[in-house]
């Protein structure tokens, strides 16, 4: 049978992470294609969040190693990664609060013009705003002070900007656990749109139903080791129940 599958856009292999004695993340190996998105479920402290900061840049692997199109690459900082295309949502909103919202979508990287790098203001706000429409982020405008903004709004905003930056992987951490229901709704949405981009997305969330409603592939983690990875449609909560709590 032909396999139609994309080439994956993010290789883990072996990947080992120890924090002085304490071993957070045990060989462990994924693949994420492009155009689909993989949940990350596990116990507090299996050591999800290690995995998303190694590979966001923000920790080097005791051991192992992170390949980006077939090429292995060396993540030594946050802005490495992003270099490579690679940018995270967390759960906290990490936004700027006293920015306006365009602002935040360039933050550290804003688009200047003309010799004197004068900031160009213009062409930020009108991508903001062809940004926020087409991932139906409702906000009142691209000028609204993040601090003005709902949780959801807010979460929006830090999802549209990942969306603006990422050429090759988005890596989500509990993106929803601030939100409230509706705004959970919103959120999901949002990330399910990003699957046309082609690019990979990992999520990380402890909301089965969230990561049964959103991924197409789930990889438990327990204790630092990947204990299996499932096609979403071809099993169930029982099973990653027990794949995560190992009863
Ligand atoms: N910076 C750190 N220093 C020491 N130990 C850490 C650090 N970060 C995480 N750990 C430990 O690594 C393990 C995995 O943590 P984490 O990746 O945050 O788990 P999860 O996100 O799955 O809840 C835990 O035992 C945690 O205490
Ligand atoms: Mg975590």
């Amino acid at each position: 049978m032909l396999d139609t599958r994309s080439a994956p856009v993010l290789e883990l292999q072996n990947i080992h992470k120890a924090f002085g004695g304490i071993v957070a993340v045990e060989d462990f190996s994924l693949d994420v294609r492009a155009g689909e998105i993989v949940a990350l479920v596990g116990d507090n402290g299996a050591g999800k969040s290690t995995l998303i900061k190694i590979i966001s840049g923000v920790h080097a692997p005791t051991t192992g190693n992170i390949l980006l199109d077939g090429a292995p690459i060396s993540m030594s900082s946050a802005t490495k990664a992003r270099e490579h295309g690679i940018e995270v949502v967390y759960q906290d909103l990490a936004l700027a609060d006293q920015q306006q919202v365009y602002m935040n979508l360039f933050l550290g990287r804003e688009m200047t013009r003309g010799p004197f790098k004068m900031l160009d203001r213009k062409a930020m706000i009108s991508e903001t705003e062809r940004l926020v429409e087409e991932l139906d982020v409702r906000i009142p405008s691209a000028h609204a002070t993040i601090r003005d903004l709902s949780g959801g709004q807010r979460q929006g905003i830090a999802i549209a900007r990942a969306t603006h930056w990422a050429r090759k992987l988005i890596l989500l951490d509990e993106p929803t656990a601030a939100l409230g229901v509706a705004e959970t709704a919103k959120a999901e949405k949002t990330v399910a749109a990003l699957r046309s981009r082609n690019i990979g997305i990992l999520i990380v969330s402890h909301s089965l139903d969230q990561v049964f409603r959103l991924s197409d592939r789930i990889c438990v983690l327990r204790r630092g080791k990947q204990i299996g990875i499932r096609e979403t449609a071809k099993t169930d909560k029982n099973e990653i129940v027990s794949m995560i709590t190992g009863v």
